[in-house]
């Protein structure tokens, strides 16, 4: 069903549009309202893992419209229960109890935070440089770039920014050969000097992805949880990105061997794109009641039907594994680009998670490059996004995993066509 095109709609929205209508999706392309395909290379907005409508989660959908389209939260459902279950089950063994009263990742972050303060009874967290972890008020001021909270001044307190585990520019100008993790060490000193002296939790992406696709080096998520366990603080996994089969594992905990003792999740977990999150805790961490932590649509019913579907899709063994062997092949191919090309720096990633670094001549960021690139590849219909929103120097893909090899070749030629172009 398609409905009239507005005229002028610049005239009506709060904020800038992009030029580009999208009309139709399906698997890993969408077209817009001039017939052109695109390659969705950031599956919608790193939410669609299953790629525009997956036949089985929208026929699950489909079915429960006609069922039980909501219910409060004072009732339970059969796909609410059931998302609750399967999350336990395929989940780290530690995460026992599932919050799914949110329905997106800033407040599913929030969530984690209050339970956090409310079982610890402290009250800072710890977020890496560069780390993003949500838009509310609060997530605003524990984002870990500035320009994200510098217009609001008025914003949450309590945020300690340590620098994030970003080896090939290294904080400390460190080799991960030899630094013996010494970026873990040394928030000891933030905690000691910069910290209110009461630090509740840290939030980390395991692997930063607005922040650059950052993915930490061996031993660092391992080392961490030690030192958050030695000092009682709340490790929590903002698995937003990350998480049900991105890594080509099913969670980034999963992927680099370590269980937080929070983690939050959204995004993905519907496959298709609709509003839903969860908190997974640890069993000594319940206690925090329903009412102090709840959203109107959280638990949604028709998103937690959606979730089932993907959650049995995304589990098999056999998509996993897809998903490392598409995710090595694309991998592999941007990476030869380097050999041609000195505008392109550090390309790095797990899974179908990757991202492509421009330099400069002398080795710096050039965001300038990214963003003429990520243009470059707009005009050759592959929708990619450059880091930082925008103002990094990298190039951010997270295609659907639905992706095939052969697709996976065609951005990849059509990636060295537009960095050719420079
Ligand atoms: C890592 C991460 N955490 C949290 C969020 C916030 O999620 P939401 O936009 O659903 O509130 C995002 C959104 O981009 C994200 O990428």
């Amino acid at each position: 069903m398609q409905s009239d095109a507005v005229a002028d709609p610049s005239r009506y929205a709060y904020y800038e549009l992009g030029d580009i209508r999208l009309v139709r999706g399906e698997g890993v392309r969408v077209w817009d309202s001039e017939g052109r395909e695109y390659l969705d290379c950031i599956s919608g907005t790193f939410n669609l893992l299953l790629g525009h409508g997956h036949p089985a989660v929208t026929a699950a959908v489909r079915d429960q419209l006609d069922e039980l389209v909501f219910a409060g939260s004072a009732f339970q459902t059969d796909a609410t229960n059931r998302v609750m279950e399967l999350l336990v089950q395929l989940s780290p063994p530690n995460l026992t109890r599932v919050n799914l009263r949110s329905s997106g990742g800033s407040t599913a972050n929030e969530g984690a935070v209050k339970i956090a303060q409310l079982i610890t009874g402290r009250r800072d967290v710890i977020v890496p440089f560069r780390g993003q972890v949500g838009q509310t008020l609060a997530m605003a001021g524990y984002n870990g770039l500035a320009r994200m909270r510098e217009p609001f001044p008025h914003r949450f307190p309590g945020a300690v920014h340590v620098p994030e585990p970003y080896c090939h520019r290294c904080f400390y100008r460190q080799s991960p050969r030899d630094c013996g993790l010494l970026c873990v060490d040394r928030i000891e000193d933030f905690l000691t000097c910069a910290s209110s002296g009461s630090v509740a939790a840290m939030i980390i992406e395991p692997v930063s992805g607005v922040g650059g696709n950052v993915v930490p080096p061996e031993g660092y998520l391992a080392r961490l949880r030690e030192f958050c366990d030695e000092r009682g603080i709340l490790l929590i996994f903002d698995e937003m990105q990350t998480a049900f089969g991105r890594t080509g594992h099913l969670f980034a905990a999963d992927c680099f061997g370590v269980a937080p003792h929070m983690m939050t999740v959204s995004k993905g977990l519907t496959g298709i794109g609709l509003p839903l999150a969860a908190i997974l805790t640890e069993e000594r961490l319940t206690g925090m009641e329903r009412s102090l932590h709840g959203f109107t649509f959280g638990g949604h019913n028709l998103s937690a039907a959606a979730a089932v579907a993907t959650l049995e899709i995304v589990r098999q063994p056999e998509f996993l594994a897809g998903v490392r062997a598409t995710g090595a092949v694309l991998l592999e191919r941007l990476r030869e680009l380097r050999a041609g090309h000195p505008c392109v720096g550090d390309v790095r990633g797990v899974g179908l998670m990757l991202g492509v670094e421009f330099e400069d001549a002398d080795g710096g960021r050039s965001p300038a490059l990214a963003n003429a690139c990520n243009r470059a590849l707009l005009a050759r219909g592959v929708i990619t996004r450059v880091s930082e929103h925008g103002r990094g120097n990298v190039i951010e893909l997270r295609p659907p995993l639905v992706l095939t090899e052969e697709d996976a070749h065609l951005v990849a030629d059509r990636f060295a066509d537009a960095v050719a172009a420079l």
